[in-house]
């Protein structure tokens, strides 16, 4: 059986999609949890040593380099011409044993983010907006995409942004400004967020957006900010402002995806889409939404994959990577938790995406007032940043005002207002949300665990962060999970 498989790599995030002849996802996974270098560029050998055995005959690369040298000159950062050939690129990433006399294809940068998302949604047709820092020229793009009679998936591109007009890189520049690692701690700018006061944003409006509209910016901010710039604010109130604006622009552009009149089903992707506080103002404009649990770079993998491969994928979890065999072990999980201990569990398949979602995930009671600190003690993190609960699904609503379009929160990938924070204040952010993960009755370990959980205790819901050593990536394979148990006394069961 041939197989087809999706390649992201060589600029930041490299991962894996490998898709067979039916549809089915068979592997993915991002070479970082195998090299322990955070948003590795490169694919790890480990990481190829999981696809052996399998007949590939497409490779399929999630950006055109050609063009994006093209870009990168035009923006003055040089020409590379090691860096212009696809199949050279291919070869230097993946081993020659691997390839064998596969074919070797590329496709354009936003299109793989779209195609990620479509073809692995349950929609026939939908409109797809990709928000992320740059592609090879395009910053944003509002898709149609439907299947034809055959099947086979078309895309037709309605609207576009360019370089160097972009809402990922702003929000990028703004993380640099206050201090933090540019196209990797975003996150982090965005928990800042909800500490500061957004008075700045209209100041910042005034500076940089030439038209909020148009999404055009008066300066390239590929180059960041200047490091004094707005240097009378904190950086919360700066965060809180870029948030605010960044949720704006954000809604211009789905208010320009409805006037498109496509289709009442979104699918969002691009980097930009991981913003689950801006995420939960979206439901507002669309019917249906689907956001593909890692809809950033490492994800294109799996849209490069589905392009080659034409048709629908069979999306049936994120539980796509390196597997730790064995049953899920609720009973040894559930004895640590009783007596209010924190809790590691590394088993079953690694997820795809940025989320830990129960397979790799550091667990504990939330409630009370002291295990906010005591998990982030353990993982070295900012006292500031809260927790994300995980919750039986069919309770959601009883503990969580769940936002529209996300009522089913499978991922992670938008905040809801909780309705006791009182409660649970280890898992509630500072502007009084949570972003919640839903568990419905699929048969998995978390469910189980979850449900008799919820019958010792009264309580549906877990504290539940990714499991990971300071610095690193998430936990793997089995040796990371011996490591963090020896390193930091939290005991993972597998
Ligand atoms: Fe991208």
């Amino acid at each position: 059986m041939k197989h087809t498989l999706g390649l992201s790599a060589g600029f930041h995030d490299a991962a894996v999609s490998l898709i067979d002849s039916h549809g089915e996802i068979v592997f993915a996974g991002h070479s970082e949890r195998y090299s322990k270098i955070k948003n590795d560029a490169d694919i790890h050998p480990d990481l190829v040593a999981e696809l052996y055995g399998y007949d590939i005959g497409t490779v399929a690369y999630y950006e055109r380099p050609l063009v994006k040298q093209l870009r990168q000159l035009y923006s003055g950062q040089g020409f590379e011409w090691d860096k212009i050939s696809t199949k050279k690129i291919v070869r230097q990433q993946l081993k020659p044993k691997l390839l064998g006399d596969a074919k070797i294809k590329n496709y354009n940068h936003h299109l793989c983010h779209a195609a990620a998302g479509f073809q692995t949604s349950t929609f026939d047709r939908a409109t797809v907006v990709v928000i992320d820092a740059v592609g090879e020229f395009e910053t944003i793009t509002i898709w149609g995409a439907e299947y034809d009679k055959k099947g086979r998936a078309v895309y037709r591109k309605l609207w576009q942004q360019n370089y160097p007009h972009s809402i990922g890189l702003f929000y990028s520049a703004v993380t640099s400004r206050v201090g933090l690692r540019p196209l990797d701690e975003e996150y982090i700018l965005m928990g800042m967020a909800a500490y500061g006061k957004a008075d700045v944003r209209q100041r910042m409006q005034l500076d940089l957006i030439d038209n909020e509209w148009e999404i055009r910016f008066k300066q390239n901010l590929h180059t960041g900010l200047a490091t004094k710039y707005l240097s009378d604010y904190s950086d919360f109130d700066i965060a809180a402002g870029a948030q605010d604006l960044v949720e704006d622009l954000i809604l211009n552009v789905m208010t320009r995806a409805k006037k498109l009149d496509w289709s009442r089903n979104l699918v969002y992707m691009g980097g930009v889409a991981l913003n689950c506080a801006a995420n939960r103002r979206i439901g507002a404009y669309f019917d249906n939404i689907w956001i593909m649990p890692c809809p950033s770079d490492g994800g294109s993998s799996l849209g490069a994959a589905a392009l080659a491969y034409g048709h629908r994928v069979n999306w049936r979890n994120a539980y796509l990577g390196h597997d730790i065999p064995g049953p899920y072990p609720v009973n040894d999980i559930l004895d640590e938790l009783l007596v209010r201990k924190i809790v590691g569990v590394a088993s079953g398949r690694a997820e795809f995406g940025p989320r830990a979602l129960g397979n790799r995930s550091l667990l504990a009671d939330p409630r009370g007032s002291e295990i906010k600190e005591r998990v982030n003690d353990i993982k070295r993190r900012q006292q500031f940043r809260p927790f994300a609960p995980v919750i039986l699904e069919e309770l959601a609503d009883t503990y969580f005002d769940m936002p529209r379009g996300f009522e089913h929160s499978r991922y992670m990938q938008s905040v809801a207002r909780c309705r006791v924070p009182e409660l649970f204040p280890a898992i509630v952010h500072a502007d009084g949300t949570s972003r919640v993960q839903t568990v419905p009755k699929d048969g998995s370990g978390i469910r189980e665990l979850l449900e008799k959980w919820y019958v010792m205790t009264d309580c549906p819901m877990l504290l539940n962060t990714s499991l990971n050593i300071r610095g690193e990536p998430m936990v793997n394979d089995r040796a990371d999970a011996d490591r963090f148990e020896q390193l930091y006394g939290v005991k993972v069961c597998s």
